[in-house]
């Protein structure tokens, strides 16, 4: 029995006559940019996140950069985000020729720690009244990137009061978080932007690549609208230099149908974390394989379920020659890419960072995961850990 780490043929066979009806209406029309279709999943999704504006873009990645570019992010600006995350949550920021500024996750969890950000911008309001020894003047802070990591929201209470407190703009990085809440509200609605994957992979998933902003303000929400097609509202009369980065209908048509079960499939991911959990705790390795952390007031939407363990590549190789797939989100903390070799981190420099990229491990984790696959997973790592000790 293989067990793969995301299965997503089941989902296609229980929505294919949907998607057929859908899909169809796209082929009939001929029209695949925009268009009326990308434009009921933008109502669609804005009603089921409550925000007040969503923009389709061709990526997660895009998200990100536009939502940057919105808030007037260039060079030489500062943009503080979590080490501990996909490269293009960094990658955004150092692409508009803006430093990354790193701060270390928190203790437990997988977020950006909002204590070590208290400390940075307090540090940096005293530092910014002073000049350099070259007399230069500091960078400013442009904006806070917090990512929702694997499912479950950064502490979005503290983080938007030191943003308010500081009055820096604040870009959510949302791509693994869709419907996922801070005190009952969703992520991405906390700050000035969000930025949301719909990556084959994600919770909510498209048929390739496809993104979406959401702001709740007027005037960001008509410039996302005009950046995504080259900083233009009228065709062919530009007001900003923007980029290419629509989402496309054939996407949107997907995107809408599987909205209607996303709510559904979001129960039966965190009903299949609840079931690891149980699992791990009745074969009593709880204290060597660490489960997620349940923080308060969030609601995990479990994109991922990730434990942590020591000889985790060991248990890996293991998992794997006995059929289980997992997966490393990610090896290498952000600070320690060999790109960003220039900003002059060093191993050592966010220690929680480092030990989470060396311990953590994904279990396979999609809806319809049974609990026999379930119970085979946690055996199997049971196993390794009685032959390992
Ligand atoms: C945290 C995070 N940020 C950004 C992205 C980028 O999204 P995309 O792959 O749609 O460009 C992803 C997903 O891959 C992600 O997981």
């Amino acid at each position: 029995m293989t067990i793969p780490l995301l299965d997503l043929r089941q989902q296609y066979r229980a929505i294919k006559g949907e998607i057929d009806t859908a899909l169809a209406e796209v082929f009939g029309s001929q029209r695949f940019i925009l268009g009326p279709v990308v434009e009921r999943f933008e109502t669609s999704v804005a009603a089921r996140l409550n925000t007040k504006y969503a923009i389709g873009v061709a990526s997660g990645s895009d998200a990100l950069l536009l939502g940057l570019m919105a808030l007037g992010v260039g060079h030489g600006d500062e943009v503080i985000t979590t080490p501990f995350s996909f490269f293009a949550t960094a990658g955004a920021i150092a692409r508009l020729g803006a430093t990354p500024v790193f701060v270390d996750i928190e203790e437990r969890g997988y977020n950006m720690c909002t204590v070590e950000l208290e400390k940075y911008m307090d540090g940096h309001a005293v530092r910014a009244g002073k000049t350099t020894k070259n007399g230069k003047s500091r960078k400013r802070i442009a904006a806070i990137m917090p990512v929702h990591l694997y499912g479950q929201c950064c502490n979005m209470d503290r983080l938007m009061r030191l943003a308010r407190k500081y009055r820096v703009p604040v870009i959510e990085d949302a791509a693994q978080a869709i419907a996922a809440t801070f005190d009952g509200k969703p992520a991405g609605l906390f700050g000035d932007v969000g930025c949301f994957s719909f990556f084959p992979s994600k919770n909510l998933g498209a048929w390739g690549d496809g993104g979406l902003v959401t702001t709740q303000r007027a005037r960001l929400g008509k410039l996302l609208k005009m950046l995504r097609v080259h900083g233009s509202e009228k065709r062919y009369y530009h007001d900003y230099v923007g980029i290419n980065s629509r989402l496309d209908a054939i996407q949107a048509a997907v995107l809408d149908v599987k909205l209607r079960h996303l709510d559904q499939w979001m129960s039966a991911r965190q009903r299949n974390a609840d079931n690891y959990d149980r699992l791990i705790t009745e074969a009593g390795i709880a204290d060597k394989v660490i489960a997620p952390a349940r923080l308060p007031k969030r609601s995990h939407v479990f994109h991922q379920y990730v434990v942590r363990c020591l000889h985790r590549d060991e248990l890996r190789a293991y998992l794997k020659q006995n059929g289980v797939e997992t997966e490393v989100y990610y090896p290498v903390p952000l600070h320690l890419q060999k790109c960003f070799k220039p900003l002059g981190y060093r191993p050592g420099s966010f220690p929680r960072s480092e030990r989470a990229s060396r311990e953590v491990l994904a279990l396979p984790m999609f809806p319809e995961l049974t609990d026999a696959q379930q119970r085979e997973v946690v055996g199997r790592i049971a196993e390794f850990l009685r032959t390992a000790s």
